[in-house]
């Protein structure tokens, strides 16, 4: 998809970061990142329901702004299995809405052309006093990052590892907020690696609220990283939210992503319970179906 680049190496020990094949340009507004924006969205409200400030480390953000015309979008037309079946329907629950919502800001006219990714979501959810500290490895993308959000309101920008920024920016001086951890999954170990990272900031932000995005190919995989966080003793109280649009599959396109939240805010579950079914009713491609639990 995209030409290889240096190998780069975590400062902070981590397995290095290979190849930065992957382009979310041709994964922009799909399912995944429908599912993981409805969550987002919501944490964001919920934090901005306090007056107290504060800030949103994203790891692994992207561009920033997709745009659903360019050649990646169009040789590879996710979005329309995703966002596009959300775009223009009514009576959606109260978590779609609002997504849907957040991303007609970035549309203006009404037709969807422009998807926002993490950081332009959370960048249109800032106050004065809250910030953003958004990380993205990739060269290009980086530069893309800069060109759409270098001058927004309360944005740090940093063209560094995001495992290696868990650990070196938290805890935020606001000593609230949230963290997503967003990672492409194209090296076999990032689930371990992401695992650790996130193991390794509890220890420093314990109460912070966590989204961590995962794909759904193998169910055993992520049932023992999510065995091995419960038993690190660092978690407080989880939510995990699972999206199908097909039967999954252990290779091939991907047809379902999990969602993990650790301290997720008030009012998430239900949110999620009654937007989840319609989701997977919506965006069906085959043998849909969700699931929202704690884990034990
Ligand atoms: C799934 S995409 C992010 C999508 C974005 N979070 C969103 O929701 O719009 C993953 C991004 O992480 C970048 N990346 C890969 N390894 C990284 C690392 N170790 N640290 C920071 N960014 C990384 C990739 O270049 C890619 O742009």
């Amino acid at each position: 998809m995209s030409r290889n680049i240096p190998q780069k190496h975590s400062p902070w020990g981590a397995p290095p970061v290979t190849d930065l094949n992957y382009r979310h340009a041709f994964h922009a507004g799909n399912h995944g990142d429908v599912l993981k924006h409805v969550a987002l969205v919501f944490c964001l409200d919920a934090l901005k329901r306090k007056p107290a400030s504060f800030a949103v480390l994203d790891t692994h953000a992207g561009r920033g702004v997709y745009d659903l015309a360019a050649a990646e979008a169009v040789r590879s037309p996710e979005w329309t299995g995703g966002i596009g079946r959300l775009w223009g329907q009514e009576g959606l629950p109260d978590a779609l809405a609002r997504h849907l919502a957040a991303i007609a800001a970035h549309n203006a006219g009404g037709d969807l052309r422009l998807y926002p990714g993490s950081p332009t979501l959370i960048a249109a959810a800032l106050r004065e006093g809250d910030e953003l500290h958004a990380c993205e490895l990739h060269p290009e993308e980086y530069a893309a990052l800069r060109r759409s959000l270098g001058r927004a309101p309360g944005v740090r920008l940093h063209e560094r590892d995001g495992y290696e920024a868990l650990a070196a920016l938290l805890p935020p001086t606001q000593r609230r907020g949230l963290v997503l951890i967003d990672p492409p999954y194209e090296a076999p170990d990032e689930l371990a690696l992401a695992l650790a990272a996130i193991k390794g900031a509890l220890h420093r932000f314990a109460h912070g609220i966590y989204l961590w995005w995962r794909p759904l190919k193998s169910a055993s995989a992520l049932a023992a990283v999510d065995a091995e966080l419960m038993s690190s003793g660092a978690v407080r109280s989880t939510l995990r939210a699972d999206l199908w649009v097909d039967a999954p599959r252990p290779e091939g396109r991907l047809t379902g992503s999990s969602i993990l939240l650790l301290n997720p805010p008030f009012g998430l579950e239900p949110a999620l319970r009654e937007a989840l079914p319609a989701l997977a009713g919506l965006l069906a491609a085959g043998a849909s179906g969700w699931s929202v639990r704690g884990l034990d």
